[in-house]
């Protein structure tokens, strides 16, 4: 049996080879969209909609406080209830539950509540009670016994104290080379295996291993080279170079899997982002997209964690859905109808080519060849006209064209459409198709997301959603990852509360493990004071003004924006970024109260009738990080809206019900998981902080 205890701080060397070159590949923003509604509502960086067919214990609960953040004394809230005080400790990561959360998740969990959902109480100082019982079970302090233990990766080998604790241990070693520098008695082999930046040194004497091992590392068809896999058993020793703590003296080597450095596409050098892109099934290999993937990793650690320290629940919403949450008509289709499509024609096709079809043809070609060469002697003696030969060699091209058709036959398939069912107007009868109505990827989970959070209250929700506009843009996916977290009894300004404390919590987090891969970022990608940004986010409130002021700051900019702007138009990303980078200096900013006619249908009604109780929050480099509101739950007033906007209220009965049984202001809000990533890495390309990106004209790997 073996206690599975997860230590770990990351504090650790500098940074190698394989790391890419940074390259901006952002396109303007277009804008077109369809309906009189759509137009008005989000044209912000998109062009043309389209539809795509997709066929196929020990209870520990500290709260300690410092009530300095996240309490916000904000005049530009419109409503007299009084603002939610949100404790925290930095971010509100307990010590012992952040050293626990970099190595091993089945460790023991001391949690730290974050931010207290208790809208009653007012300037209350909390102390160590939990305000739910959900928060209470999952915050009890827990070991995990388990015989299961991976072996210990590079990271862990060196957490705390850079693998000094190591040093004179012998451990076995397996990753990939990331270069190999052979001297004459010595190499030094950089191996990674993915865990941290800057991996490990490994040092073979020649004198210590045996001939074939220093053949292997050293010969002239040395087969350790960049990208190979190996297996390396050694000692821990100290190392005498300044570049890092310890390096392993190799007594055994084994090549696992070879990789020819003649054709292996990652060499030494800096590559484009571009260029890898390309590669996307070798790209986790380089510095830049192992980063990406580790902090990644640490984000959705930290989003569960904030959310379930909080009590909320999380729940798993469809993604095959046949409502448009957004309204926006930007769903890509899903649809059986179109299954089998081209078996009709094309088996018969290839197999009536018989050889001896093409045999047959292939004679007649002959014959007729030999007939051209006759007619153009008759010609020349005058037994014939240049029409005879005209005729003959037109002959001789159509059996020839024929012959290549029959020769081809097999490799191009003949289709034919086959009759989608049809209604008697015209229409396609999708009660035939699988779902027995029209059916789409979903573009939010939010719609269920409310149905969960008016039965268990407070929800999240962290999937894929899918939007098929055709936006080539640095910052838009045709699928990617959205946290949705859904708040009962609340309003928006619980909802914007809940939107800081946890990007905080999530920027505290990254800050706090993973210090390599940021200083990394720091220094290749967005060349700034990244991490000095990132912590300004956390130490100072976000900005928060309404819609309206924000358009009179656009108005009265200094400089010259490529989108007019006017009351009712929606922000356009580079107005989102002035006001958070030069009106309010690198802050977020949460704006709120849109005109309702550029919002989703689902939004609450303000009382001035032009406005929706919407808000976005906006960040510096990447514009609109979240998108969120609180919900209409008056039924009839979301009845009249449903109708006004030309939705078909029959498909959304159940939304309603929810209205018409036990209904409850709430409120939520989603988080675009990519753009997260990118504003917290200053990777500028949306493309480049998903392994498998997918984008107009791109779903490959
Ligand atoms: O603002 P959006 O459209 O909001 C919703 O979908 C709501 N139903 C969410 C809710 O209230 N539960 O999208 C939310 C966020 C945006 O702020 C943005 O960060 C991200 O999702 N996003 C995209 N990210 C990448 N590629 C795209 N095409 C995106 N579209 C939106
Ligand atoms: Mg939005």
């Amino acid at each position: 049996m073996t206690m599975i205890k997860s230590t770990t701080t990351t504090t650790r060397t500098n940074t190698t080879n394989l790391s890419t070159t940074r390259s901006s590949s952002s396109s303007a923003p277009g804008c077109v969209s369809s309906s009189s509604r759509r137009m008005m509502r989000s044209n912000k960086d998109k062009c043309h909609h389209q539809s795509a067919v997709v066929s196929r214990s020990r209870s520990t609960l500290t709260t300690t406080t410092t009530s300095r953040n996240f309490y916000h004394n904000n005049s530009n809230t419109n409503t007299t209830q009084q603002r939610r005080r949100i404790p925290t400790t930095m971010g509100g990561v307990s010590p012992l539950l952040s050293s626990s959360c970099s190595s091993s998740l089945t460790s023991s969990h001391v949690v730290t509540m974050t931010m207290m959902r208790r809208r009653s109480v007012k300037n209350t100082r909390l102390s160590t009670t939990s305000s739910s019982s959900a928060a209470g079970e999952n915050s009890s302090t827990t070991q995990t016994t388990t015989t299961y233990k991976r072996r210990d990766r590079l990271a862990q080998i060196k957490a705390n104290d850079h693998g000094k604790s190591k040093v004179g241990k012998t451990l076995e070693l397996k990753g990939w080379v990331r270069s190999n520098r052979a001297q004459k008695d010595r190499a030094f082999i950089d191996l990674n295996d993915g865990s941290d930046m800057s991996g490990m040194q490994m040092v073979v004497l020649q004198e210590h291993v045996d001939e074939n091992v220093w053949q292997l590392v050293a010969g002239a068809t040395s087969e350790v080279s960049t990208g190979a896999s190996i297996r390396v058993k050694g000692k821990v020793v100290e190392s005498p170079g300044g570049k890092q703590s310890v390096e392993v003296l190799v007594d055994e080597l084994e090549i696992i899997g070879k990789a020819d450095p003649a054709t292996y596409p990652l060499q030494k050098k800096r590559h484009t982002l571009e260029y890898l892109r390309g590669i996307a099934h070798l790209r986790p290999r380089t510095n830049t997209i192992a980063a990406v993937s580790r902090v990644r990793n640490q984000l959705a650690f930290a989003t569960h964690q904030f959310f379930q320290q909080n009590g909320f629940l999380y729940v798993n919403t469809p993604i095959i859905t046949a409502s448009d949450c957004e309204g926006a008509g930007e769903q890509f289709q899903v649809t059986c109808l179109l299954n089998g499509l081209e078996e009709e024609g094309s088996a018969g096709a290839a197999a009536s080519v018989a050889p001896q079809d093409v045999e047959k043809v292939e004679q007649k070609v002959k014959s007729q060849g030999d007939i051209v060469k006759k007619t153009k002697a008759d010609k020349g003696e005058g037994n014939a006209t240049k029409e005879d030969v005209d005729r003959e060699v037109k002959k001789l091209l159509a059996l020839k064209e024929e012959l290549t058709e029959l020769q081809s036959g097999s490799n191009t398939p003949q289709t034919s459409v086959k009759e989608l069912p049809k209604l008697k107007s015209g229409g396609v009868d999708y009660e035939q198709d699988f779902f027995a109505k029209r059916s789409y990827l979903t573009v939010s989970g939010q719609l269920n997301g409310e149905i969960m959070a008016s039965a268990v209250n407070d929800i999240y929700t962290f999937g894929p959603t899918f939007r098929a506009e055709n936006s080539n843009t640095s910052r838009h996916l045709a699928e990617f990852w959205m946290v949705e977290p859904e708040l009962a009894f609340a309003d928006l300004n619980d909802d914007m509360d809940c939107a800081e404390a946890y990007l905080k919590h999530c920027i505290t987090h990254v800050l706090k493990h993973c210090d390599e891969d940021l200083q990394f970022f720091e220094k290749n990608i967005s060349k700034d004071n990244l991490r000095e940004r990132l912590q300004n986010v956390v130490d100072q409130d976000f900005a928060r003004i309404t819609y309206t002021e924000a358009v009179e700051h656009v108005l009265s900019a200094k400089k010259k924006f490529e989108f007019p702007i006017q009351w009712g138009s929606d922000l356009q990303s580079e107005h989102e970024r002035y006001i958070s980078e030069e009106v309010y200096k690198d802050r977020p900013v949460i704006v709120r109260d849109y005109p309702k006619d550029i919002k989703a249908f689902y939004m609450r009604a303000n009382d001035d009738g032009k406005t929706v109780a919407a808000m976005d929050v906006l960040v510096p480099k990447v514009g609109e990080l979240m998108g969120g509101s609180q919900r209409e739950e008056r039924l009839d007033v979301l009845e009249k809206k449903i109708e006004e906007v030309g939705l078909e209220k029959e498909s959304y009965w159940w939304y309603l019900e929810l209205r018409k049984y036990g209904s409850v202001p709430h409120s939520g809000f989603g988080l675009g998981f990519e753009r997260l990533v990118q504003y917290v890495t200053g990777v500028e390309n949306i493309r480049d902080v998903i392994a498998f990106p997918r984008y107009p004209g791109s779903a490959d790997f």
